[in-house]
């Protein structure tokens, strides 16, 4: 029976309480990714598979490890022999909805982001989960490092507007498909000699992709892996410029940055810029933002040659840093009034009442649960609300009742009649504003 009230390894509930947080990442996420000129855009949970072997690539650890592929039972009866997986990402879904919907044949570049679910069956610790969600954006069409800056250039902005401070830029160039085959000779010769020392996934690795043994989560194969050539020795002329040009951009903006060679991302997609924004604050999976240039991708999809480049957070990092660096969240919206009502004449007037206020857009409440009036007002205080009121015969009889300020127990007495919205407005807004003002005191 456990099982059935016990949420699966690696996801997690997110509580009615809890749910701001995630309401301030994802307006602001929205509001920034706008700003840039990014529009959303939304495509399914679960693709083809071979949309991720092609695009994420068979030999990293995504494909060859953590994907959740789901057969429908009625493939078993050989009914429908596609090959699902829920998406471990969303550059190769996003990819694909804007190839499939002609998008690419607009005026250049597309602008997308998106707020998405992803899966991958990866061993559940602090900031690590099989169930997480992403902001990503997408850029279709710049080959232009002004692009690959504009995009770091987003990505901080978003950070800083969350309030987060102590986050590190990491840059590399990984190169082009030029620059990487005389690359990829000197790595292989590099572990060749070590072979034996390697994972069973890494040896086969050395033959299709010795790149991925960089990023390889083996202590073994890390430590092999530290003193193996770096890409940005073997780049070809094009990529070097292109760096070089990005470099001087985000100097120009201010955006401070860190070279790091070790960065080659877990994605078989990315040509040239690679980026990840770090924090210090979450521990061991500090990293809250991926990302890079992607110019092969759209083509090998089957669309036209369009380079393109983007960025994905998660956002259980974020909003871990958010708490553990003490960031501000945008606060719930609180019960304005709660009506506690001490008859049933009184519940009448009660519900109509209620009713307007909330077409108001107040959160107003009532009893619902048969409680006596000593009940309803500790149930009221319990739920935040700003003001009650109580009504009874009197309060029905004389048109008027006292307004209680929760926070201070001050009373003001207020008419019910036709006046009663507009008055009780008028209460809440100098409240709000006299607490605003306190607040910046
Ligand atoms: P990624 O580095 O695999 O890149 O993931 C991006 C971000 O998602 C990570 O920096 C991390 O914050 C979060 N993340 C990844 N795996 C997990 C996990 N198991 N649990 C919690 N959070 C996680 C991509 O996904 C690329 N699609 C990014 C991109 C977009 N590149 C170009 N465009």
């Amino acid at each position: 029976m456990a099982l059935i009230t016990q949420k699966p390894k690696g996801t997690q509930d997110v509580k009615p309480e809890e749910a701001y947080k995630w309401h301030t990442v994802e307006k602001l996420a929205a509001d920034t990714a706008e700003s840039y000129g990014f529009k959303e855009i939304r495509f399914p949970t679960f693709e083809n598979t071979k949309l991720f072997n092609r695009s994420v690539g068979d030999t990293t650890d995504v494909v060859q490890k953590e994907m959740y592929s789901v057969t429908a039972k009625s493939a078993a009866n050989g009914k429908d022999p596609d090959d699902f997986t829920l998406r471990p990402e969303g550059t190769a879904g996003a990819a694909r909805a804007v190839i499939e919907n002609g998008m690419l044949n607009d005026a250049l570049p597309q602008k997308v982001y998106y707020v998405i679910s992803c899966f991958r069956h990866e061993k559940p610790q602090a900031g690590r989960l099989r169930e997480f969600h992403q902001f990503g954006a997408e850029m279709y069409g710049s080959a232009l490092p002004s692009a690959d800056a504009d995009m770091i250039a987003m990505a901080k902005t978003y950070i800083c507007r969350l309030g987060i401070k102590d986050v590190e830029l990491n840059i590399n160039s990984i190169g082009c498909p030029k620059c990487r085959a005389e690359y990829h000779k000197e790595l292989k010769n590099y572990f060749e000699g070590r072979k034996d020392e390697l994972c069973g996934t890494c040896r086969e690795r050395l033959e299709k992709n010795p790149m991925r043994i960089l990023d390889c989560k083996s202590p073994i194969c890390q430590d092999i892996a530290k003193d193996a050539p770096i890409i940005l020795d073997y780049l070809c002329e094009e990529c070097s410029d292109h760096f070089e040009k990005l470099k001087k951009m985000l100097k120009a903006m201010s955006i401070e940055y860190t070279v790091n060679p070790k960065i080659v991302r877990g994605l078989d997609y990315y040509t040239k810029t690679v980026f990840e924004f770090v924090s210090t604050h979450i521990g061991a999976q500090g990293t809250i933002c991926g990302g890079g240039r992607y110019d092969g991708l759209i083509e090998e999809l089957g669309g036209n040659s369009v380079p393109a480049l983007g960025f994905a957070m998660g956002l259980e990092r974020l909003i871990m840093t958010m708490e553990n660096e003490g960031c501000d969240f945008e606060q719930p919206k609180r019960c304005s009034l709660y009506i506690a009502a001490m008859d049933d004449s009184a519940l009448e007037k009660t519900v109509v009442m209620v009713k307007k206020l909330r077409d108001e857009g107040f959160w107003a409440e009532y009893d619902l649960a048969g409680r006596g009036l000593k009940a309803q007002m500790k149930y009221a205080n319990k739920i935040g609300a700003e003001f009650a009121l109580v009504l009874g015969s009197n309060e029905i009889e004389s048109g008027k009742a006292m307004l209680k300020d929760m926070e201070t127990g001050e009373q003001t007495e207020i008419s019910l009649g036709d006046k009663f919205i507009d008055n009780f407005s008028n209460i809440a807004v100098a409240k709000m504003f006299s607490n605003v003002l306190e607040d910046m005191t």
